[in-house]
């Protein structure tokens, strides 16, 4: 049988674009309540559910997609707030070979991982680079919420070298991103449980350009994650809520 989840009282949501996290701050009806710069702490009445948005670049005016705003955000999440779960929301290229498709919403299966570092030094900075950190327990959710489990892999492009791609094959990778080993790292060295939750836009080993595949699909993959996230905040959510 496979085993419950543990309940947490705080959870926190730690996204990158404001265009992934619209759909779910409608939903919780979220307000925001702090600018950490250039983070944006969003949370319901109670604050037992955080959204913690990447925010803007201050030179360029978009999203900061990517690992070091990711690992900002992560500190701030634990530093101010001491959620008992991050979760970190967002999209992501699938891998078909892996059985991906457009607007599949996958779980961080087994551990989360980098495919841009590579520090061929003595000692153990080979797998430090890597990463390899750990995730929760994903079989009881992915079952009960019908979500794709998979390892997922970060790295600061959309794009891939082919030194990249050879890592990603190593790793038996699924889902590639930008965010999830940056924070997982954070909450590794802070012995804070954590997950990732990932809707595929575009397929990584497909025919389509990624950014055109990405565009085309962000609203509707956006939406799928709403739903899955909502789900899952729901199920493991202490409901402590006035
Ligand atoms: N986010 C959405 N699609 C992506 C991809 N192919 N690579 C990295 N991040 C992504």
């Amino acid at each position: 049988m496979i085993p419950k989840r543990k309940k947490y009282q705080c959870i926190a949501l730690l996204m990158a674009m404001e265009g992934e996290a619209k759909p779910l701050i409608a939903h919780y009806n979220l307000k925001k309540i702090a600018f950490h710069n250039p983070i944006e702490v969003y949370a319901n009445t109670d604050k037992s559910l955080l959204l913690l948005l990447n925010g803007k670049d201050k030179r360029h005016q978009v999203d900061n997609i990517g690992t070091q705003a990711a690992t900002l955000n992560a500190f701030v999440a634990i530093s101010q707030y001491q959620p008992d779960l991050i979760i970190n929301c967002g999209t992501a290229g699938g891998f078909s070979s892996k059985g991906a498709a457009i607007a599949d919403v996958y779980i961080a299966h087994k551990k989360v991982c980098f495919h841009d570092r590579r520090i061929d030094l003595p000692g153990g900075f080979p797998d430090y680079a890597l990463g390899n950190y750990p995730v929760i327990a994903s079989d009881y959710l992915a079952s009960k919420f019908k979500l794709k489990q998979g390892i997922i892999s970060s790295s600061d492009a959309l794009d891939y070298t082919p030194k990249d791609m050879l890592i990603m094959q190593a790793n038996d990778v699924s889902v590639k991103e930008m965010e999830a080993a940056a924070i997982a790292w954070v909450c590794q060295q802070y012995n804070q449980d954590f997950t990732a939750i990932k809707a595929i836009t575009d397929i990584v080993d497909g025919k389509h350009a990624t950014a055109t595949e990405f565009l085309e699909n962000f609203q509707l993959a956006s939406e799928a994650l709403k739903t899955k996230v909502v789900a899952i905040v729901d199920e493991l959510k202490m409901k402590n809520e006035v």
